[in-house]
């Protein structure tokens, strides 16, 4: 390839990304070839069907299978834009790279199955494996971890990850309704997909957490790592005491440098509502980063979409037109260090908990004690006794009737939160299961 030559670009898959990059590149084309000394050449496409959304976009040679594109002879870089953590992605990922063609995508999953072997592969064929699109869409976090922050010992790494569960949490909040009927008005008005299973409980946001871990800390991709839990349990009366207590709940991704190890989790957050986390809502994504000598820094925008995921695709079909290339995860893969699975139990942090206490003597002196014995020291303790009818809150009413009570612990280990909480529920003085959300210091 000489400076001056087209790049050849081969897109597989033609859906709201690839549109977006067809659009992209259609308006943009001559100001890119300005910026790069070289223009950009959509040399082939390739897509489930010709009816997808981008087919009619462009004039480009079509050819029928991914694989195919991912080995011609015409092409520099292979854009994979489908999706999947197996079989076209993956096959033709891997046939592209071999054959020693660039490689860019979109695909999270992917990349958090088989990110290391993938990079190995780019490595040993001294090509590119670009992904920017993966995390957080529009928000240019992986070259912001792989360029700009390089200086920096990166000590925690953080975000709102998936807009829809993000939407559906703001929604909860904003307007006291339950999971189930902010999820089916979503599904109804397309927002969310008729299987959320990957947005609400917490796949999709660690599939990204998976590879800004790896940029991070210098770690190989492993999803497995992730400790994993989603929104189906949050309720309307978590979000009313959390209101009263000062916090916002969000499905929070961290991870974060824990001992000789690294601690990584998706879950159900509760954050002080003066962090500027709490504040982005609705389907918007944001990611933090705290380094040793940059401190705090904040991104935020749109996580999702055909423009703004395709912006994302075209800065990294841009990097290779003008020649900026470096190990995908940073490191030589070979460098990368093995990441095991996250043990909450040694999560040390606050915690909000929810109980329904049979009102009766004794009960909270019970429940204070077993907290006591496993050396837990609560900060507040707040009886509802004018519970709002609220899905959580339970009816309160005569003496033993269940009765909402909700705590806020210090610092404490998750291993002892649990163990006090399984001896409240075996003393018999609290109705069904204790709603437990770990509150984070941001
Ligand atoms: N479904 C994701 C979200 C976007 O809701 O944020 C793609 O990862």
């Amino acid at each position: 390839m000489k400076a001056h030559e087209p790049l050849r670009i081969g897109i597989a898959g033609l859906g709201t990304v690839g549109s977006g990059l067809l659009h992209l590149l259609a308006g943009h084309g001559e100001a890119i070839a300005e910026k790069c000394g070289r223009p950009i050449a959509i040399a082939g496409v390739c897509a489930k069907s010709r009816e997808e959304p981008g087919a009619k976009l462009t004039g480009a040679p079509w050819f029928d299978s991914p694989a195919g594109l991912a080995v011609s002879a015409d092409i520099d870089v292979f854009v994979e834009l489908m999706g999947g953590d197996k079989g076209p992605a993956l096959e033709s990922v891997k046939a592209a790279l071999g054959a020693g063609k660039h490689v860019v995508t979109a695909n999270k999953a992917l990349l958090a199955k088989h990110g290391a072997e993938l990079a190995a592969l780019a490595e040993e064929n001294c090509v590119s494996l670009n992904f920017e699109a993966a995390v957080a869409g529009g928000i240019p976090i992986v070259k912001t971890l792989r360029e700009s922050l390089l200086g920096n010992t990166v000590t925690r790494v953080y975000g709102i990850l998936n807009g829809t569960s993000n939407y559906i949490l703001t929604r909860m909040q904003r307007e006291g309704l339950p999971f189930g009927e902010v999820l089916a008005e979503a599904q109804a008005l397309g927002y969310a997909e008729a299987d959320p299973t990957f947005d609400v409980d917490g796949q999709d946001a660690a599939h990204k957490l998976t590879l800004l871990a790896a940029l991070a800390f210098g770690v190989r991709p492993n999803f497995d790592a992730v400790h994993l839990e989603g929104i189906r349990g949050i309720t309307p009366a978590d979000f009313q005491a959390a209101d009263e207590l000062g916090y916002r709940i969000k499905l929070l991704a961290v991870a974060a440098k824990k001992g000789g190890g690294i601690e990584a989790r998706v879950s159900p957050t509760m954050m002080p509502k003066s962090s500027a986390l709490a504040s982005v809502d609705g389907v918007l994504n944001c990611v933090a980063v705290d380094g040793d000598f940059v401190g705090q820094i904040i991104l935020v925008g749109p996580g999702a979409g055909s423009r703004p995921t395709a912006s994302a695709v075209a800065s990294d079909i841009i990097d290779i037109a003008r020649g900026h290339m470096g190990p995908p995860f940073i490191l030589p893969t070979a460098k990368l260090e093995s990441q095991s699975r996250s043990q909450m139990q040694t999560h040390e942090g606050g915690y909000y908990i929810r109980l329904s206490v049979y009102d009766r003597p004794g009960a909270i002196a019970a429940i204070a004690t077993r907290m006591a014995e496993q050396r837990i020291s609560l900060e507040s303790v707040v009886q509802k006794r004018d519970a709002p009818d609220l899905p959580g809150f339970g009816r309160p009413g005569q003496e033993g009737d269940p009765t909402p009570v909700v705590m806020i612990t210090h610092r404490t280990r998750e291993d002892q939160l649990r163990n006090a909480l399984d001896s409240i529920v075996k003393d018999g003085h609290v109705q069904g299961v204790p709603q437990m959300i770990r509150i984070e210091a941001l």
